[in-house]
């Protein structure tokens, strides 16, 4: 489960609006953390999805909060040992979260690169935007360079980005390959470049996929999985197919014949909700099932299948349910007989 969580240092999670990026994001975190990774949970939009997952209500900040705090020592069971994080480097099981937005990354820029008096003056004088509206993508490359520069930090064992909905996330990711044309020289192609190098090294950067198991979002997933393998060029992990209705066993039997078998007597209005609730589950099995069925046949990429849960909200034990069914399709990636069902 460790190597699976390990298999890049940045894990970008994309995915068609509203299909569970943000709710998946959580779940990796939480799966990550409980191996003994350290994990940062990078937020584009400052939502707070991320954070009331793991039950807390306060909005992420810049600075940064813990979402879940490690629960035991430092766990190094690889050997691996690393290179140094350094002191601000989270710890092993634990779980921070925090934005990152443009125009910061941009006065953190200056300021590393000894302009920080002139960037405040830049950004209450307004010239930040200017600079951003003449220089397309420089606002997705700053913070994708934000990314790049956590990621060579080595302050967290995991770094996941709760991606933009698909059609900006394919712009967000495009941009810097853009620049590198566009700019021959200067802090600007440099920037570029290492964010473009960042994207087409797989074992920095993947990027997860999330879809539902209905044909629009399917669809969709498809043609950004192509895309993003063209014009990103950066490597794809499993596809995460959220929202899948668990199997109900005995629905090929009618409620009145249900009814019937069981030998008891139940009013009219019973045995027709249950009838109409069969017939959902039913049909909403087989149309899942096709949607599966075909995402497998025309996206080489390996499924994590991750329940629906009938809940009002996403909170800390509907996210212990949801690591595990990943932690179980993790599982049964590797040993398709062994996984629990
Ligand atoms: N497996 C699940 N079972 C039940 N509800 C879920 C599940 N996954 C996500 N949800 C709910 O679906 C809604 C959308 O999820 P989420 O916010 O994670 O999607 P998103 O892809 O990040 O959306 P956006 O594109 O707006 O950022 C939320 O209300 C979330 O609680
Ligand atoms: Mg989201």
């Amino acid at each position: 489960m460790r190597t699976f969580c390990r298999q890049s240092r940045v894990l970008i999670v994309a995915g068609k609006g509203g299909v569970g990026k943000t709710t998946m994001v959580a779940a990796i975190a939480h799966l990550a953390a409980r191996t003994g990774l350290s994990v940062l949970v990078v937020e584009l939009e400052g939502r707070t999805g991320v954070a009331s997952a793991f039950g807390h209500a306060v909005p992420l900040g810049y600075a940064g909060s813990v979402l879940l705090a490690a629960g035991a020592e430092p766990v190094d069971d690889d050997g691996e040992g690393g290179d140094d994080p350094g002191p601000s480097a989270i710890r092993p099981g634990t779980v921070r979260a925090r934005t990152i937005t443009p125009d910061d990354a941009l006065v953190e820029y200056l300021a590393d690169h000894g302009l920080k008096r002139v960037s405040k003056r830049l950004m209450s004088s307004g010239i930040i935007d200017l600079v951003a509206g003449a220089i397309p993508g420089i606002r997705d490359v700053l913070v994708l360079g934000k990314v790049k520069q956590i990621e060579r930090s080595g302050m967290a064992d995991l770094v996941l980005v709760d991606a933009p909905a698909t059609g900006h996330a394919m712009t967000f990711l495009s941009s810097a390959r853009g620049l590198l044309d566009a700019a021959r020289g200067g802090p600007v192609r440099t920037q570029a470049a290492e964010v473009v190098d960042l994207l087409s090294d797989p074992e920095r950067c993947q990027v997860a996929l999330v879809t539902l198991p209905e044909e629009m979002p399917v669809n969709e997933a498809i043609e950004a999985a192509f895309q993003l393998e063209d014009k990103v060029g950066v490597a794809l992990g499993p596809v995460i197919v959220n929202g899948c209705y668990p199997e109900v066993d005995g629905l090929a039997v009618t409620a009145a014949g249900a009814v019937a078998l069981a030998r008891v007597t139940v009013g009219d209005d019973l045995v027709s909700s249950l009838e109409a609730a069969r017939r959902f589950r039913t049909t909403r099995a087989d149309l899942q099932n096709e949607q599966l069925e075909r995402l497998g046949n025309q996206l080489p990429l390996a499924q994590l299948r991750v329940p629906f849960l009938f809940a009002d909200a996403i909170g800390p034990s509907e996210l212990d349910i949801l690591s595990d069914a990943l932690a179980n399709g993790v599982a049964a990636l590797h040993d398709p007989a062994g996984a629990s069902p």
